[in-house]
């Protein structure tokens, strides 16, 4: 994948007037710090791409909430899983992007391992709001939710999970029931989400990339 990639957003690569992140340090991170995105802040040079490999380059070196890769190496590998099956250049930036409401959501991902929902499908889509469209941010968004309608809907496909996958489909609600179900599968981004999911699921591979190609 080149890098700086194609970006299917807004404005490209290009400056962003009204948008500016703070990233934090590891010792900040694990503490009560976050990366916070703040619209009343003047804006970054370089604009989304610079932010966001930066993220990669600084909350993204941390481990994988139990995973044996970290986390920028977790997106990447989703998307040239994406890539690898032919998906569209939003489908892939999405699958780059999926996990990007860990570093962005207000509760962390340190806090979704130890019981809390840090709704970082939500978290991850609303801040890539500012610059992508919903063909980006909503398979974001209901990521998670794939895999809760998986789990109910898929015979076979709990079992595949990992177990630090296993231990926060609790925390997210558990597979779904009812209703839920059928509002899922109808809704217009249903079938990207999964397809999301599936590369998410694969992309934990400790011998994949660890890094953004140069
Ligand atoms: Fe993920």
């Amino acid at each position: 994948m080149a890098w700086p990639p194609h970006w299917p957003c807004c404005g490209g690569s290009g400056q962003n007037s009204q948008f500016r992140v703070r990233v934090t340090g590891r010792a900040e991170r694990e503490g009560t710090t976050r990366t916070q995105a703040r619209r009343d802040e003047p804006a970054t040079a370089g604009g989304p791409v610079q932010l966001i490999a930066g993220l990669f380059a600084s909350e993204g070196a941390a481990e994988y909430l139990g995973e044996p890769v970290t986390q920028a190496a977790h997106m990447l590998q989703a998307a040239a899983l994406a890539e690898r099956d032919g998906a569209d250049p939003a489908l892939v930036a999405a699958a780059l992007l999926h996990d990007v409401g860990h570093f962005t959501s207000t509760v962390s991902g340190q806090d979704l391992m130890r019981g809390t929902d840090n709704a970082h499908g939500a978290a991850g889509a609303a801040w890539l709001g500012q610059w992508f469209g919903p063909e980006v941010t909503e398979p974001v968004r209901l990521h998670v939710a794939a895999k809760r309608y998986l789990c109910a809907a898929e015979p076979g496909y709990a079992a595949t999970l990992s177990e630090a996958s296993v231990y926060t489909l609790k925390v997210q609600g558990g597979p779904m029931q009812g209703a839920e179900l059928a509002e899922f599968a109808a809704g217009p981004h249903s079938a990207a989400a999964i397809r999301l999911r599936r590369w998410d699921d694969a992309a934990k591979d400790p011998a994949g990339p660890e890094t953004l190609p140069q």
